[in-house]
């Protein structure tokens, strides 16, 4: 392949159709790579559009610097990430911003990759788009770009990154990496590539047979049933502060074990992490849930406790339901 020529092809794509308006992509912005830092987190498991219209601003207004985040309480961190999911990443967000709050963030990708919560990915993210570090990486886009690139049949981590790197373009790196991100998710999509109007198809090994060059996905296929109480006593609600380690320190309703002596008010279907949980709703006395560590909450005042997304979703439902009153 003729990389410069590549690499040309990939960028003019990138000045006319790529996304420069995303507000992490700005380079004039104060305290770049932080806010570098807090997209990456936040678009690691959540799509573009969710974190730009719920997420992005207000948490960076609440927490604009590390310092502020190194000192914020750690519910009120969990409640700007309630619904985004994968709540370790803002708690390892306020660790790394307790260990680098008075030196900032560094620079290069060896020390960065040692801070909690941040991978190979990230490290170089961060780098490159916070600093102009000139440094290749891999994710989940720029992995599906690269085995059709090369028609690559299960390639290992290491030549993924030796691929990246391979094709990185040392003057721009910044837009090169950021046109990569762009056309895995505009033009080099999973299930359906627009290999037809794709401006490196030229180069493109694996554009006839991109279907058998499969990419392994986690499968969700665990089914799982969970039996919720929903108890309210003057006008408040029972909650329980998790201790599970992917939803530590957030509230959900508590757990029973399977009865037919409570009212059931519905079933929900929810997706957490590899399960498929069939959710059952029922309104319950105290009795039932006389053993576990609930507490009460004032009906008024949920939406300032940071909930799981399974306990939000069972607050539409009762609220759909007319057990709670709607937001107005
Ligand atoms: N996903 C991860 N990083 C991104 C970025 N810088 N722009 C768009 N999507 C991304």
């Amino acid at each position: 392949m003729q990389v410069k020529e590549f690499q040309n092809t990939l960028l003019s794509w990138y000045k006319v159709k790529g996304r420069h308006t995303l507000p992490w992509r700005n380079k004039t912005i104060p305290n770049r790579a932080y806010v570098v830092l807090i997209s990456e987190i936040m678009l690691q498991q959540t799509q573009v559009k969710v974190v730009l219209e719920r997420y992005f601003f207000p948490f960076l207004e609440k927490f604009p610097n590390l310092e502020a985040l190194s000192q914020a309480k750690e519910e009120d961190i969990l409640l700007s990430w309630q619904g985004l999911g994968y709540y370790t990443r803002p708690r390892n967000l306020q660790k790394l911003a307790k260990i680098c709050a008075k030196t900032g963030l560094p620079r290069e990708v060896e020390s960065l990759i040692k801070l909690p919560g941040i991978g190979a990915y990230t490290a170089g993210a961060i780098a490159c788009f916070g600093y102009d570090v000139s440094v290749s990486f891999v994710d989940s886009n720029i992995k599906r770009i690269l085995i059709r690139l090369f028609a690559l049949k299960n390639p290992s981590q290491k030549q993924l990154e030796q691929k990246a790197k391979a094709i990185l373009n040392l003057q721009d790196s910044f837009n090169h990496n950021q046109a990569l991100l762009d056309l895995g998710a505009l033009i080099c999509t999973a299930k359906s590539p627009k290999c037809t109007i794709c401006p490196i198809s030229k180069f493109c090994q694996g554009k006839d047979f991109w279907q058998t060059l499969t990419i392994k996905t986690q499968k969700r296929n665990l089914k799982k049933s969970l039996h919720l109480a929903i108890c309210i006593k003057d006008s408040k609600i029972a909650l329980i502060k998790s201790t599970q380690k992917l939803y530590f320190g957030l509230y959900n309703f508590p757990e029973i074990s399977h009865s037919m002596t409570h009212q059931q008010i519905g079933i929900l279907k929810h997706a957490y992490t590899k399960y498929t949980l069939k959710v059952h709703c029922y309104i319950t006395q105290q009795s039932a849930i006389a053993n576990s560590k609930a507490e009460f909450f004032h009906t008024d005042s949920l939406d300032s406790i940071p909930l799981s997304s399974l306990a939000l979703k069972v607050i539409k439902l009762l609220q759909v339901k007319n057990i709670l009153k709607s937001p107005l």
